[in-house]
């Protein structure tokens, strides 16, 4: 996380200070009819701090997903460090580094695992594709843009922190799905990339996850991060709920499985919180999953290019 993006006055608040709740979370998302959608949902999964379980809920979703009959598509985002297909215990012929470098195409790259769902992996030690340059970015979202008539959900697990791709991935989406924990770098850290994305990239609305905690500490700490939230910055945040930490997600992990019915300790919980995020209405004013996902983008680029957020903010509102 870059020193220029913290506060130190903010993050006492967010750790030590009490709060105001004025308004509950179920309300944050309405005060706008959603209109029909039909290009495919797309959330991102991201956090500011690392390893606070992005990937885990990511597949998870993707698998209730998949068991509720969607036709879901999974992407690899982290592009330093993917592990998706770690978890899964999935091998691929290829990633998204041979996407970019034009050797296969998309279809070729594409894993069908046996949960359900598609999977587009990443690449772990890939330097060099942690900052995606403006053509590769294209060359992506053109593949992902006629992929995308074959799905109705399409995730995306992206790295953590601030970083361009995080930022672009994030933006792109048509939600962006927060995951922390509450650990204060954990809190700091997901605050800090809200108002990043706030800020800079004009992503209004975000879906609040939080991870290895209980219903108070979570009640807690998304209050926390509502109150600062709501002073400081132009967001609605929608708490979709906690999972508490157990030691069945290790061995899970460790066995590169998902959780099944013989976890009975969090499936409630993840169940509960996916129908959560799957009932939640689409977001008319990023309406167009991933047409909008083109054409954001392309001015995303275009305004990075003239460093006028100012405009570019107008434009994510249309
Ligand atoms: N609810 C949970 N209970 C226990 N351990 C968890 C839970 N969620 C995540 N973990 C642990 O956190 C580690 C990191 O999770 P991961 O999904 O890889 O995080 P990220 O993608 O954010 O880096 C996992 O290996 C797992 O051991
Ligand atoms: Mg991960």
């Amino acid at each position: 996380m870059s020193a220029d993006m913290r506060d130190g006055a903010v993050e006492s608040q967010l750790v030590n200070e009490s709060f105001v709740d004025d308004h509950s979370p179920d309300d944050v998302m309405g005060g706008k009819k959603a209109h029909r959608i039909i290009s495919p949902r797309v959330i991102s999964i991201s956090s500011g701090k690392g390893g606070v379980g992005k990937t885990f809920m990511s597949v998870h979703l993707a698998a209730h997903a998949a068991k509720a009959g969607k036709r879901v598509l999974l992407i690899d985002a982290d592009l330093g460090l993917a592990n998706v297909d770690v978890m899964l215990g999935i091998h691929s012929s290829g990633t998204m580094q041979n996407l970019l470098t034009g050797t296969e195409p998309l279809e070729n790259l594409i894993v069908h695992c046996s949960q359900g769902f598609d999977v587009l992996p990443g690449g772990s030690g890939l330097y060099e594709l942690t900052s995606l340059n403006v053509s590769e970015q294209q060359t992506i979202l053109d593949s992902l843009r006629e992929a995308g008539e074959n799905y109705d959900l399409i995730l995306i697990d992206t790295a953590a922190g601030i970083g361009d791709n995080v930022l672009y991935f994030a933006s792109a989406a048509e939600t962006a799905l927060i995951v922390l924990t509450p650990d204060p770098t954990s809190l700091t850290d997901a605050y800090a990339l809200i108002k990043v994305l706030s800020q800079q990239r004009g992503v209004r609305r975000f879906m609040i996850l939080i991870n290895q905690t209980d219903e108070i500490e979570g009640h807690i700490t998304f209050k926390r991060l509502l109150s600062v939230s709501d002073r400081y910055l132009d967001v609605y945040l929608d708490y979709i709920g906690h999972v508490p930490q157990h030691p069945s997600v290790r061995k899970a992990i460790q066995q590169q499985r998902l959780l099944n019915d013989n976890d009975p300790a969090l499936r409630p919980y993840l169940d509960k919180l996916f129908d959560h995020v799957l009932s939640r209405p689409r977001d008319a004013s990023r309406s167009g999953g991933l047409q909008f996902f083109w054409e954001h983008t392309l001015s995303a680029g275009l305004d990075d290019e003239s460093d006028d957020t100012g405009s570019l903010q107008a434009q994510s509102s249309l």
